[in-house]
């Protein structure tokens, strides 16, 4: 690297680092400890130019010393290659403890095979940040937000990858103190990305986040793939990924193991959902697998006030989940849920099959407009085989504003010991069904021999070609 582009930092971070003691540290010494796998390549939205590991800073793998500071300052320091090819921080084989932490543009955050990012369990690792706009306020209650443990707001072509490297974010603390009502702000979620554009996480293992997982939020072009979650399946409110007010997104090649739904398409709540406005639309998900007891395979909503359209899935199967797709939503949301495509379901274990809940609870606040109700149309599943299932159809729309347009093709379930008499039980609802065992409601009109549609089309998400990077080909910064 040139001098003048060393030389670029400016004073005030050098101080900074003087100050929190990191310059003591030899950096090559440092480099010495570093297993260097000069080999590695992988597949991401752009590669960079600059490398440094996160040795080069301080970091300390012992999973007992907080690398917080560690993690912000080589943040900080790699930002300065954003419009000089971006740079790559590269977390080695270790457990490196850290509180919350932002990313930058044109940055990479790879974690080596081996290494794990340890969430630290104390909450002023956490400071406080302001509520979503489009939420009003924290999803737990009332008071503050943590700030996530990965975080990152304005950015553009950001990629948090891995040799299937591990970040853990050691949730059984949050989730007890949440149990016992011991929290007055909302937990931190373990990756948030807000006001962004290009992100990709992939070839990760998530576990234990103290809430919600993924969470890309006021979000374009999000590419989420060949990723493992896992927490406990009675962990509260572990939802897998949750892509919010987001629009072009992809999720595929992705294993979920959930105490909450494994995707949950959200657009912020009733009334501040309806002001922020802003929809998910355009999303694919492929080849999703699910376990998820109490829970959907993939819930749209509840918090829905921004709308939702546009969103595809195909090949998902399900081992153990409450519902297969679930449209939740609730007078006071508004917007819509339209233009749903589910073409492939291989559903095993199941207490609903199809679910619609017009009466999800939960508002904000008092401020919420009961008038304001909810659109939901054109709503189109095919191909779904299903066994040992308690329900096929639990379907309730909204009285006055029925949900229509649904379609459902090609669909085989087979019942468990003990079914429900009553299998379909729709109510406010309106549409078709064709090839359908057990035989549907009468509201869902039986046409004979239809195919539901689904779209020929790619989302333009779908067309962006990965590119082969490498760990080991670009200038090492220091
Ligand atoms: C941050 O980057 C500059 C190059 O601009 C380098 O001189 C400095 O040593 C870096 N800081 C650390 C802690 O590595
Ligand atoms: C993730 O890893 C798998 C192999 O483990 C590989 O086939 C795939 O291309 C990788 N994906 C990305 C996005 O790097
Ligand atoms: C991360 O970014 C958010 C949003 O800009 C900000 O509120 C927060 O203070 C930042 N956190 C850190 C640790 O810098
Ligand atoms: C990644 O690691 C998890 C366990 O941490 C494992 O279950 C999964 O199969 C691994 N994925 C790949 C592609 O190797
Ligand atoms: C019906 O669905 C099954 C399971 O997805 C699939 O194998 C089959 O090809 C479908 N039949 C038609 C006519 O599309
Ligand atoms: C069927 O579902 C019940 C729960 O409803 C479960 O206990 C049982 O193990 C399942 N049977 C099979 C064969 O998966
Ligand atoms: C059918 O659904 C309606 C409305 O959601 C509910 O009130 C009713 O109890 C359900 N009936 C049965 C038998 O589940």
């Amino acid at each position: 690297m040139a001098v003048s582009q060393r030389s670029a930092i400016s004073i005030k971070l050098v101080a900074n680092l003087l100050l929190i003691g990191l310059i003591n540290l030899s950096v090559t010494e440092c480099r010495r400890h570093v297993s260097y796998e000069s080999d590695v390549t992988y597949s991401a939205i752009n590669c960079r130019k600059h490398t440094a590991f996160l040795t080069d800073f301080g970091g300390k793998g012992d999973g007992e010393t907080s690398n917080t500071a560690v993690f912000q300052a080589a943040v900080q320091n790699l930002s300065q290659f954003a419009n000089d090819g971006g740079a790559q921080l590269v977390v080695p084989p270790g457990k490196w403890l850290t509180g919350s932490f932002n990313l930058t543009s044109h940055f990479t955050l790879y974690i080596q095979s081996g290494a794990v990012i340890l969430a630290s369990q104390d909450e002023s690792d956490y400071p406080l940040v302001d509520s979503l706009p489009s939420y009003g306020r924290g999803r737990d209650g009332p008071g503050g937000r943590f700030s996530s443990l990965i975080g990152g707001s304005h950015l553009t072509d950001v990629v948090i990858t891995g040799g299937n490297g591990t970040i853990d974010g050691q949730g059984s603390l949050w989730w007890e103190k949440f149990h016992s009502k011991k929290l007055s702000n909302t937990r931190p979620y373990l990756i948030e990305l807000m006001y962004s554009t290009q992100i990709q996480i992939s070839n990760l293992t998530l576990i234990d986040s103290p809430s919600w997982f993924v969470h890309p939020v006021y979000s374009s072009d999000v590419i989420l793939q060949d990723l493992t979650i896992r927490a406990p399946v009675d962990s509260p409110n572990t939802d897998g990924i949750d892509p919010d007010s987001c629009k072009n997104v992809k999720i595929q090649d992705v294993f979920i193991v959930s105490g909450d739904d494994c995707v949950a398409v959200k657009s912020g709540w009733d009334e501040y959902g309806i002001k922020f406005g802003m929809p998910t639309e355009q999303m694919i998900i492929r080849r999703l697998t699910c376990i998820s007891p109490d829970s959907a395979v993939i819930a749209l909503g509840s918090e829905m006030s921004g709308g939702i359209k546009n969103v595809r899935a195909e090949d998902i199967t399900a081992i153990n989940s409450e519902s297969g797709i679930r449209i939740k939503t609730a007078p006071g949301r508004g917007a819509y849920v339209t233009d749903i495509f589910v073409d492939g379901m291989n559903l095993h274990t199941m207490k609903y099959v199809f679910w619609t809940t017009g009466s999800y609870g939960q508002h904000p606040d008092q401020g919420y407009d009961p008038k304001a109700l909810p659109n939901v149309d054109r709503i189109n599943y095919r191909n779904v085989v299903a066994d040992n299932v308690t329900m096929a159809g639990n379907m309730g729309g909204i009285e006055g504003d029925p949900f229509n347009g649904f379609c459902i093709s090609n669909v085989t379930i087979g019942l468990s010991e003990k079914p429900k008499k009553l299998q379909w039980n729709c109510t406010d609802i309106s549409g078709v069904s064709s090839n359908v065992t057990p035989k549907p409601c009468d509201l869902l009109t039986d046409k004979g021999s239809v195919e539901c549609e689904y779209p020929s089309d790619l989302v333009p998400i779908d067309t962006v070609q990965l590119k082969t990077c490498s760990l080991s080909s670009t200038s090492q910064i220091l």
